[in-house]
């Protein structure tokens, strides 16, 4: 039986595509059942319905500053879905420790650094700015904590002289492009545990 999957999004969904790119493959362990954004506007959105994948959006500016009910109704929306697996492919809300709790060990995200440096914004500005000689991409179990947790797959590349924050940024999005399809199959497999 493949996983149901989930993504959420908040804005272009390249990620997001090469998920679902991925999960076309009949020997892929997961199904990506529901994409869900909290922005209605979201690019992404047209991208997966154009995949053949169902979309949702849960407007977190509808839900003012009551945090909890939007992660309800996203909650509510996963578990009316049956949905076993949640990857966060530029989402941009912080969760609260009750919703990562929900979802822990089922919930992965992937972030555009060598974790653990450089979470949070701007990963590849701050990378140049130290001057680092390899940058990279890490999928990782989510927690409470922003950008921490259990490491699936990460993978790096190199900075070049000459490197500017975009030709770095498109280079490391390339490579995410093939790693969370991998950790994808890790965890839906059962071969990683968070
Ligand atoms: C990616 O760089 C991802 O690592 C980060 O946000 C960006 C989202 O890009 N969390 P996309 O929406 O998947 O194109």
């Amino acid at each position: 039986m493949k996983k149901r999957v989930a993504i959420l999004i908040s804005g272009r969904g390249s990620n997001m595509t090469a998920l679902i790119e991925a999960a076309k493959a009949s020997d892929y362990p997961a199904e990506i059942a529901l994409v869900i954004s909290n922005r209605p506007e979201a690019p992404g959105l047209a991208r997966a319905r154009a995949a053949g994948v169902a979309t949702a959006v849960i407007d977190h500016t509808a839900f003012g500053d009551r945090r909890e009910a939007f992660e309800r109704a996203l909650d509510d929306k996963l578990r009316n879905n049956r949905i076993n697996l949640v990857c966060l492919a530029g989402f941009m809300r912080l969760l609260t420790p009750w919703f990562v709790a929900r979802w822990s060990g089922r919930m992965l995200n992937i972030h555009p650094s060598l974790l653990p440096q450089f979470k949070g914004l701007h990963t590849h500005r701050r990378a140049l700015e130290a001057g680092v000689k390899r940058h990279g991409a890490t999928v990782h179990f989510v927690v409470p904590e922003m950008d921490s947790g259990p490491m699936i797959v990460q993978d790096s590349v190199a900075v070049r002289e000459g490197d500017t924050e975009a030709t770095l940024a498109a280079r490391v999005l390339e490579l995410e492009h093939r790693i969370y399809p991998r950790a994808l199959r890790a965890v839906a497999e059962g071969r990683t545990k968070s």
